[in-house]
């Protein structure tokens, strides 16, 4: 992959994120994401790829734009799989709290896993801890085992987990093993890119959360050099259908980073929606907006954080003027 389509990238998630701040706080999720949506689709136009969403909005009789399959970009090689979720914490948006992104994954064809829109547990951490994980050992050990690959105490390592009533016994467990624990709202994908990253603070992310996050969240952390193990986790029988119907026969399967995404040429673009961890979000000033995003590259394992400024009468797509190309 022609390392300039980072940068392209980066305008893709800057377009929905700068679409999507308009909603921070109104209460209302729906449109926040279909901003995010919107915005994004057409930004995409203009990237030279031949691309397909693999992580999308959802199967094609239920998202009428980004579902998967479709075929996003100019339709010049190279010819890319996407991985996207234009807003990244729908209700963080809507609630205006902490940690919505906009993201974006893209690899050769057939470097992601097809995930099916279910559940996934997950345990991620950063560089230092890889090949720690056991997704089948207790959560004690694995904390156990991240701490003595850190240097540090149990009591010392902080762990982030989605507030929910299922992990209720996982929370009690972390907190009786002695860690930390920062118990989030929503947001996984920033979760688990935060323990590849010291100055977050977060270690570990276990529990679980969305499957297409997790391969979000993957495509990440193989940039990072960090570390996942995930599993699906089935709501209802016909999720499990929809599971075989893409190919999945072993639902136990446990997925490792390279299941998830494999190789190095990954891409992965994240632009802050709200402030978080490691991306501040959009801030407007008279006449535009500042962005804060990330970029990173597997191959060379750069990480870029690009600051921009945008003047929104010289990009009219930011106002929702349906007769001005993106350009
Ligand atoms: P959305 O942006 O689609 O609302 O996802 C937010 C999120 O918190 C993800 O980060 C996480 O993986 C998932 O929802 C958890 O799902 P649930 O809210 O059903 O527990």
């Amino acid at each position: 992959m022609d390392r300039n389509l980072a940068m392209e990238f980066v305008r893709v998630t800057e377009a929905a994120a700068l679409a999507s701040a308009r909603w921070v706080g109104l209460g209302d999720e729906k449109a926040a994401d279909q901003a995010a949506v919107d915005y994004m689709r057409r930004a995409f136009d203009v990237v030279s790829m031949d691309g397909t969403v693999v992580i999308g909005e959802g199967e094609r009789d239920e998202a009428p734009m980004l579902y998967i399959g479709e075929k996003v970009g100019s339709g010049a090689p190279p010819e890319l799989d996407i991985a996207l979720d234009p807003l990244e914490g729908t209700t963080l948006t809507a609630h205006g709290g902490p940690n919505a992104l906009s993201v974006i994954a893209a690899a050769p064809k057939g470097s992601f896993l097809h995930s099916p829109d279910t559940y996934m547990q997950k345990i991620a951490v950063g560089p230092q801890a890889v090949g720690c994980i056991d997704i089948d050992a207790p959560p004690e050990e694995n904390i156990k085992r991240v701490a003595k690959a850190l240097g540090r105490q149990v009591e010392e390592i902080t762990v982030m987990v989605l507030d929910r009533e299922r992990h209720v016994e996982l929370i009690n467990v972390i907190r009786k093993a002695g860690a930390r624990i920062r118990l989030i709202t929503d947001g996984d994908v920033a979760a688990a890119v935060a323990t590849a990253i010291p100055e977050s603070g977060i270690d570990m992310m276990m529990g679980t959360g969305g499957a297409p996050e997790g391969v979000l969240a993957a495509a990440a952390l193989k940039c990072m050099g960090g570390d996942m193990l995930g599993r699906l986790k089935f709501r209802n029988e016909q999720e499990k259908e929809r599971a075989k119907k893409m190919g999945i026969s072993d639902l136990e399967k446990i997925y490792r980073l390279d299941d998830l995404a494999s190789g190095n040429d990954i891409f992965f673009a994240a632009t802050g929606v709200t402030d978080g961890s490691m991306l501040k979000g959009v801030r407007f000033f008279k006449g535009g907006a500042y962005t804060h995003s990330m970029v990173m590259r597997g191959k060379s394992g750069t990480i870029r954080f690009i600051e921009a400024q945008h003047f929104f009468d010289r990009k009219p797509i930011y106002w929702g003027s349906e007769n001005q190309a993106y350009k």
